[in-house]
């Protein structure tokens, strides 16, 4: 039985690598959604994600698999597939296979992540991916990145956010932050007013993020510096999620000063998602929650989740509390 009354793998965009990590003539394994999957970047710059098993007699192309130009072979009998994943050579044969092709992915670059589209009905991209102007931008520093595998699903990870009551009881916070949220098809933005403590007395700050889809959100930090987290969720299989979190901060006025600022907010979140964890990793899902005057949003957050799940058939979403 699974933990939770909803679909295992959301539609979105799912970060599931860093562009770097991929040059081209690389191939990258990658396991996620429940599958095996083969990252390639062609000599062009073309990166493609591909269904990893070889549809001749099933080799993991991302073991042993070799590129050429834009292409892969396999590995066991060198069958060369291209970017769409569709068989392009059978070296030994006189005659390509009719149907000779593995699944291919959609994947986007953007701000040096690699994301790519899973839909439970092979539906195409829904909505993009924004370019971030703080990347690769003079004027902001390069990531810090830090990565989690954590024992949850993307919707209780992102529900964190509109449960106000917790940043107190969980991290601590002095006062329940006031948030407004807006909803906007596939797109989900917050905007949390909050007092940061710094060596100068407390300052106002602001927390503006938005989410597009469950798998990836950006987060700004204004206030005593100017920080962007880009949070994405990953699932990787029907325990675990892939979380990467990559943080630029603005460079001002006195840089050890910045950077000692900036260091200790993305210490903060890591603090913050060192809290979280075993209360993810161990709770249940209630899907009729006994909700209070002062909890968050948390209806309406649900409700707009539930757009991102394909129902198996004969499973209602009646048996979460959409209706709430
Ligand atoms: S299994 Fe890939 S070519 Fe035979
Ligand atoms: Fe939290």
């Amino acid at each position: 039985m699974s933990r939770f009354p909803f679909p295992r793998y959301p539609n979105g965009w799912f970060q599931v690598a860093y562009s770097d990590e991929i040059a081209p003539g690389d191939v990258a394994r990658l396991s996620y959604f429940g599958k095996e999957l083969v990252a390639f970047r062609g000599e062009s710059g073309e990166l493609r994600v591909l269904d990893a098993y070889c549809p001749h007699l099933g080799a993991h192309l991302a073991v042993g698999g070799k590129v050429e130009g834009d292409t892969l072979r396999c590995p066991f009998h060198g069958w060369r597939f291209d970017g769409q994943g569709q068989c392009v050579e059978v070296p030994y044969a006189k005659r390509i296979p009719p149907k000779s092709s593995t699944p291919c992915w959609p994947v986007v670059e953007r701000n040096g992540l690699v994301l790519v589209w899973h839909h439970a009905e092979g539906k195409a991209p829904q909505w993009e991916i924004p370019t971030l102007p703080e990347y690769q931008n003079e004027a902001w520093t390069d990531y810090t990145r830090l990565r989690w595998k954590i024992r949850s699903h993307n919707q209780e990870m992102a529900e964190n956010a509109v449960d106000r009551a917790h940043f107190h009881y969980v991290h601590g916070t002095l006062e329940v932050p006031e948030s407004k949220v807006e909803i906007d098809g596939p797109y989900l933005r917050m905007v949390q007013k909050s007092k940061l403590g710094t060596p100068r007395g407390p300052i106002e700050g602001q927390i503006a993020s938005t989410n597009y889809g469950m798998g990836f959100g950006h987060t700004r930090f204004t206030g005593i510096v100017e920080t962007l987290l880009i949070g994405c969720v990953a699932p990787i299989d029907d325990e675990y999620l892939d979380v990467r979190f990559s943080f630029t901060v603005k460079k001002l006025g006195n840089a050890d000063v910045m950077r000692g600022v900036g260091k200790a907010l993305i210490a903060d979140i890591e603090k913050q998602m060192g809290e979280d964890m075993p209360i993810w990793e161990n709770k249940r899902y209630i899907a009729k929650p006994l909700l209070c005057d002062a909890d968050g949003p948390v209806p309406a957050f649900r409700r707009w989740c539930s757009q991102f799940y394909t129902w198996p058939e004969g499973s209602a979403p009646a048996a979460t509390e959409a209706a709430a």
